[in-house]
């Protein structure tokens, strides 16, 4: 499935809250110490195209969008950044650490009720053969997901430009959470390339940390 060596292809993905966008700058910081060179990025955005569609997916859109148009949306930011910024670093080498991917869709717009083998399908044609080396699934009951989001609202992604507009996947019922959360655990069973789930609840950062990079460690990422 994946055929873009040399380079190596991480996600990290998960309910809202679990940690993954904490996680992520602490395994580019391993793999820089260990000599690496890293892409950081995130889906949606990472591109500018990628960013307008990230706009207008969170903020903009008026009215309630149809799951199929959401799920070509989140697509076509994908399909972007996978062919401006991925596919072009693993073509040099790099490591590419990406916040969520296709495995969001499949757990999000499946949830919705969108059938995840249609979404694996549609990914195919979005992004060819460039799917990751390696998913870990950050779990965390999803109550405890809302609640850290909770205490963020309001604040934007790191990388996005700011915004005072409602974010429209925040007023999403914990029930649909739960079945998110439910959809990143059944990964492991049809997605195309290797799922871990890292099980992190109650953990601290820094365990979480360990634990990641002791998968990755056993993997021979390192
Ligand atoms: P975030 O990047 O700030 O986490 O926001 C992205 C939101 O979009 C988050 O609630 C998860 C959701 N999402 C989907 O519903 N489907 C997708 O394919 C992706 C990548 C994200």
């Amino acid at each position: 499935m994946t055929a873009h060596t040399p380079g190596r292809f991480l996600v990290l993905d998960g309910t809202d809250g679990c940690g993954k966008s904490t996680q992520i700058p602490l395994l580019r910081k391993v793999f820089e110490q260990r000599g690496f060179s890293v892409v950081q990025t995130y889906d949606p955005g990472g591109t500018d195209i990628g960013e307008q569609i990230r706009k207008l997916l969170k903020y903009d859109a008026k009215g309630k969008m149809d799951v199929h148009t959401e799920t070509m949306l989140f697509m076509a930011s994908r399909a972007q950044l996978v062919s401006e910024v991925i596919r072009p670093a693993l073509a040099e080498g790099k490591i590419v650490l990406c916040d969520r991917f296709v495995s969001s869709t499949c757990a999000y717009q499946g949830a919705g009720g969108y059938p995840v083998e249609e979404i694996i399908n549609l990914a195919r044609y979005a992004i060819g053969q460039t799917w990751p080396d390696l998913t870990i699934i950050l779990d965390l009951p999803a109550e405890k997901g809302r609640h850290r989001t909770g205490v963020r609202n309001g604040q934007n992604h790191s990388n996005s430009s700011v915004h005072s507009a409602e974010d429209r996947f925040d007023s999403r019922s914990l029930e649909y959470y739960q079945r998110v959360r439910q959809g990143f655990l059944a990964l492991p069973k049809y997605y195309p390339t290797p799922v871990e789930i890292v099980n992190t609840d109650g953990l601290s950062i820094e365990e979480v940390h360990q634990k990641i990079a002791a998968l990755l460690e056993k993997r021979n990422w390192f």
